[in-house]
């Protein structure tokens, strides 16, 4: 199989690309990013020098001529859409391009692909589409879309526009829902990574409102076996919701992390919460383990200790990311919360 992957120089799409080439001598990948403050070309670097089934093209979901032309030139079989805005602090600061890649450029790859009679397509939406639960209950496909931010609006407004391309056109489209990821490479702009460098640099560890929120974690190799099972057996027009049976609570995270860091909690500040932050999500996975025999394999304290492990290995890509323009948001978004 010959699949674009979009947005593969992020977090979740690095870690996809490694694990599929490697697990499929017979798939090669092309790889379209737009390479924002997030995307990191360095992340797939080797690949690009020693990979023959493994080649990035630098550009946007957003222009129609470029993807149509890609579709076209590299006879590409299948779309596996990972690009978007993904942070929902920076969605709270300026909504547009959320908009703009997550709504627009995911419209534009959809009908690309449709037009170029591409045979299956993956869309990556996320659990946050739901909105926020109360103390008890999870959330299952037919939950009704309630987003809370800028962000899971836009992701919404995807995740609906793949609905409305497999009812109308009956576009082969497949859609997975997941929870929180952690794991190597994840911008650290994001609760694990960050709270790594602050507690690392001895600075204060910024905590939301009470602390009291809850994530269902999972480690990122288990949403791109989900990914995976998705896009080789799930069933076109489908939603598949993916989890790790990992619910925590922000504070107990931060505390495990500092643990693990051997760092005391006096570092951890309580600071302004973020609005509209949703309280608790949680995932029923049962239609995935049950269609498609999916299943989180790592528990939340080994993959934390692994991923942990990864940030201290790898310093020199921590220092890399940290660009001028990750220095700017972080500086003014933390000031304002005190
Ligand atoms: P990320 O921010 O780390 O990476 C996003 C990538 O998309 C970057 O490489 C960026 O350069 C690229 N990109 C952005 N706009 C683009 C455009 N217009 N054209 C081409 N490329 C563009 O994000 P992530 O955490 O890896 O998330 C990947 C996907 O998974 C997103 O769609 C996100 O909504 C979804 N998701 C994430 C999580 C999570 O916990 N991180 C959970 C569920 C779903
Ligand atoms: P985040 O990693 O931004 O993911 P999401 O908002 O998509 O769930 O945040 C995870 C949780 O951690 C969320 O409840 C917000 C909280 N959080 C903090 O308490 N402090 C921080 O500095 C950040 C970035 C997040």
């Amino acid at each position: 199989m010959k699949l674009l992957v979009t947005g593969g120089c992020g977090f979740i799409g690095t870690n996809f690309i490694r694990l599929m080439l490697d697990a499929h001598p017979d798939w090669s990948i092309v790889n379209l990013d737009k390479l924002t403050y997030a995307g990191n070309r360095l992340n797939l670097l080797d690949l690009e020098e020693n990979a023959p089934r493994y080649e990035f093209v630098h550009g946007d979901i957003c222009n129609r001529e470029l993807v149509m032309d890609l579709l076209n030139d590299k006879r590409l079989d299948a779309v596996v859409n990972f690009a978007a805005e993904s942070h929902v602090d920076r969605s709270i600061n300026d909504p547009s391009p959320f908009v703009t890649t997550n709504v627009g450029g995911a419209q534009n790859l959809m009908e690309c692909a449709r037009q170029r009679g591409i045979e299956r397509f993956v869309h990556v939406s996320t659990d946050e589409v739901y909105g926020t639960l109360g103390p008890s209950g999870k959330f299952t496909e037919t939950t009704p879309l309630s987003p809370n931010s800028p962000y899971s609006a836009s992701k919404a407004g995807a995740d609906l526009m793949a609905r409305a391309y497999f009812e109308t056109y009956h576009f082969p489209i497949l859609i997975t829902r997941c929870s929180n990821n952690y794991g190597p490479y994840q911008f650290p702009e994001k609760l694990i990574p960050l709270m790594f460098l602050s507690a690392k640099a001895d600075k204060s560890l910024p905590v939301y409102g009470d602390g009291l929120n809850v994530r269902d974690w999972i480690y990122v190799d288990d949403h791109c076996r989900g990914v995976e099972l998705t896009l080789t057996k799930g069933r076109e027009g489908q939603a598949y919701n993916f989890g790790g049976n990992a619910e925590e609570t922000n504070i107990s995270v931060v505390k495990t992390m500092l643990s693990i860091l051997g760092k005391p909690e006096s570092l951890i500040t309580f600071v302004t919460d973020r609005p509209g932050h949703d309280k608790r999500y949680a995932m029923d996975f049962s239609l995935a383990a049950r269609e498609l025999g999916f299943a989180p394999t790592l528990p939340f304290s080994e993959g934390l200790a692994r991923t942990v492990a990864w940030y201290e290995a790898n310093g020199p890509w921590l220092e890399q990311v940290q660009s001028g323009e990750y220095r700017t948001f972080m500086d003014t978004w933390y000031e304002e919360r005190g």
